[in-house]
């Protein structure tokens, strides 16, 4: 029977194919995987879902242990692994450790650590540029090459970072680093997938509209929870995104599907950049 389409966080499990374990005993590394209410989060509980060892790894290593203990509650495997990604021995540490605990390798890592912070460009300092950057960008540079040397030997691999609307679209005001850094996310993901495809890696990456997580609630940093009530009317699909859509488009860039896949950058945002969100940032901004 014709059921009308709809847009829900929690999809029908016939459509999604849940029973699937697309990723049995695969072994996958989330960097920014602690936060509660953030991607990461999801992205590893997804993962572990459907048969993948889990690393989770965060600055906040409290919040990593509680995803590890959430993903082992549902049957998941995984370990937690502290690490700063802007920091080279921190990430080369993570993993080692990742391969002390699966020897076997990492197949897929997940860039997904990042930070948003506001400041007027007039006012910004080299600290809080490089301290945006070294995050968003540069983490996701020492992590994949921290992971590149066993997928090389391997012959095969998974690279999703997690890009920004911000990035690849739209400038965000009082946020130039933060979408200097997203844009340079996509514009690594090109250049390694031509440079790695020969040794059967794919480099992709998700550019996430607005999601209902810490980064965007914030009300010092990005929209917070009112902003986003205001933004949400001017979405096609009508609702602020849920980390789960965006866990889903990575486990789709991870898995078999996605094997011809490589260099690109989806957008993930409820069609949101088709649409006309100009009254909404004047409501923002104050603007009559
Ligand atoms: N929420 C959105 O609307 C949105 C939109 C576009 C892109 N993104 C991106 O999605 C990713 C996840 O963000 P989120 O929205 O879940 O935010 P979040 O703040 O909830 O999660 C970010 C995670 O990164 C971790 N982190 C921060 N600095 C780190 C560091 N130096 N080393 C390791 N981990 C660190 C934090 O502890 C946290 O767990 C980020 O890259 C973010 O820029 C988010």
């Amino acid at each position: 029977m014709w059921r009308e389409a709809e847009s829900s966080v929690a999809p029908d499990a016939s459509l999604r194919g849940d029973l699937l374990m697309r990723f049995q005993d695969r072994v996958v590394l989330i960097t920014g995987a602690g936060s509660p209410i953030g991607i990461g989060r999801q992205v590893a509980l997804a993962f572990a879902r459907e048969g993948a060892r889990v690393v989770a790894s965060d600055v906040d290593v409290p919040a990593a242990e509680e995803t590890v203990a959430m993903l082992a509650r549902d049957g998941g495997q995984g370990i937690v692994v502290g690490c700063d990604v802007s920091d080279t021995e921190q990430v080369n540490r993570m993993v080692r450790i990742a391969l002390e605990t699966y020897p076997g390798g990492i197949d897929i890592l997940v860039n997904n650590a990042g930070v948003a912070r506001r400041k007027t460009f007039a006012d910004m300092t080299d600290e809080e540029w490089n301290f945006t950057v070294d995050i968003n960008l540069g983490g996701a540079y020492r992590c994949t090459r921290a992971v590149l040397p066993g997928m090389l030997r391997r012959g095969r691999g998974r690279i999703i970072s997690i890009s920004s609307l911000m990035g690849c679209r739209w400038g965000w005001p009082q946020h130039a680093h933060y979408s200097a850094s997203k844009a340079g996310i996509e514009g690594m993901t090109r250049a390694l997938a031509v440079e790695l495809g020969p040794y059967g890696i794919t480099v992709n990456a998700v550019a996430p509209g607005f999601v209902w997580t810490a980064q965007s609630t914030s009300r010092e940093h990005s929209l917070g929870p009112e902003g986003l009530k205001v933004v949400e009317g001017y979405i096609p699909l009508r609702r602020i995104g849920a980390p789960e859509d965006i866990a889903d488009v990575v486990l789709f860039f991870a898995s078999d599907a996605a094997r011809y896949v490589t260099g690109q950058v989806l957008l993930v945002d409820g069609g949101v950049t088709l649409g006309d969100l100009s009254p909404a940032f004047a409501h923002l901004a104050g603007v009559r």
